[in-house]
């Protein structure tokens, strides 16, 4: 793809109009926003969307349909969400991030099948055998994606499977089902849906290191044994105070030589508070960093931030004495972050 070759000539200019902040000749009226820059690149720029701020908030609304042409439910398709009580599903909220994207042209990215987080308190509590719980992980995985059928284009099939050491992470599915459960859920899923993109998806695995090695050679053992999985999702929580990997693209250039998918899933830069100019520089290159390796590969198809304004991001509440983490402070003005990702994908026209 000759717009993806070009990207290498300008790595170099990217670098340095997103830290100078200038604006690349380039730009246009039909490059306002970050869609239109990224039309044609063959990456979709996506935001997880918070469905209380959706509803209530009409600036914020504004922002997701023109700036994003991809969205994720930041929390409304986890398991407790959907199946509150075993057998009796809630679609409602999902339902309406599908519409609202239907509405404005965009895409769904399914966020999640399988996790150790977010579950309802009935299936973790409850005492189930083997056998019980493999039926009831088969019966909602199926059930979810059947009902977002064609609807939902890429899953988030399972969601933070290893530890950062590259060992299997105890959960209750390890532990009740053994490591076999992975392969279950992508043929389960891709039954239900045969024409949608299922996805590995994990945090600190963008560079290489041990986390995404043990992402590598499951994926290349699931696909020799023919399981159905077509993608590795790099959330990317990155944060300015730990420098950001310097391995990403070779880590994207070997599943492009698997012949895997990869996305950039719920990317923020964080800082510990309080904001000044040079984290917020730091942080639009870690935003940009990213978005250039995705550029740079041949099978990155799209990068998503989890949550495009400081006025409802998770990370203050999770990370503490740390926020400003993505492109749109509260009063919903772009950052530095806001242009270098567009600027990123200017050059790579
Ligand atoms: C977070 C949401 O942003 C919060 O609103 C929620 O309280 C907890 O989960 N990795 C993931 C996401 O895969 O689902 C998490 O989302 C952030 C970390």
């Amino acid at each position: 793809m000759a717009t993806r070759r070009n990207v290498l000539a300008v790595v170099a200019l990217a670098l340095a109009t997103v830290v100078s902040g200038a604006a690349p000749a380039v730009a246009g009226a039909d490059t306002d926003t970050l869609r239109a820059a990224a039309r044609g690149s063959g990456v979709r720029i996506g935001t997880a969307v918070d469905m209380s701020a959706l509803a209530s908030d009409a600036d914020y609304r504004a922002i997701v349909a023109s700036q994003f042409d991809s969205v994720t439910a930041e929390n409304v398709m986890k398991w407790e969400a959907i199946e509150p009580e075993r057998g009796r599903y809630d679609w409602a909220a999902a339902d309406r991030l599908v519409d609202f994207a239907r509405a404005n042209g965009q895409v769904v990215r399914g966020h999640t099948l399988v996790w150790h987080n977010q579950n309802p308190a009935w299936l973790t509590e409850d005492a189930f055998t083997p056998a019980e719980l493999r039926q009831i992980l088969r019966d909602h995985i199926k059930t979810q994606v059947r009902h977002f059928k064609g609807r939902v284009y890429q899953w988030d099939v399972v969601n933070e499977v290893f530890n950062d050491d590259g060992t299997l992470r105890d959960t209750m599915w390890l532990r009740a089902l053994g490591p076999g459960y992975i392969a279950d859920a992508f043929r389960w899923a891709h039954e239900a849906d045969p024409k949608a993109k299922l996805y590995l998806n994990d945090y600190n695995n963008e560079g290489v290191n041990a986390k995404s090695d043990a992402y590598y050679a499951l994926a290349k053992q699931l696909r020799s044994q023919g399981v159905p999985i077509h993608g590795y999702g790099m959330q990317g929580h990155l944060g300015v105070q730990y420098g950001f990997p310097g391995t990403v693209f070779d880590n994207v250039r070997r599943f492009d030589a698997l012949g895997v998918q990869t996305a950039f899933t719920e990317v923020d830069v964080r800082m510990i508070l309080p904001v000044d100019p040079t984290k917020e520089q730091a942080q639009a290159y870690g935003f940009s960093t990213l978005l250039q390796a995705c550029l740079l590969a041949r099978h990155c198809v799209s990068y998503t931030v989890w949550g495009f304004t400081d006025r409802y991001s998770w990370v203050p509440g999770v990370f503490e004495g740390q926020g400003s983490a993505t492109p749109y402070t509260e009063s919903l003005q772009p950052k530095p972050a806001y242009q270098a990702i567009r600027n990123t994908f200017l050059l790579a026209r």
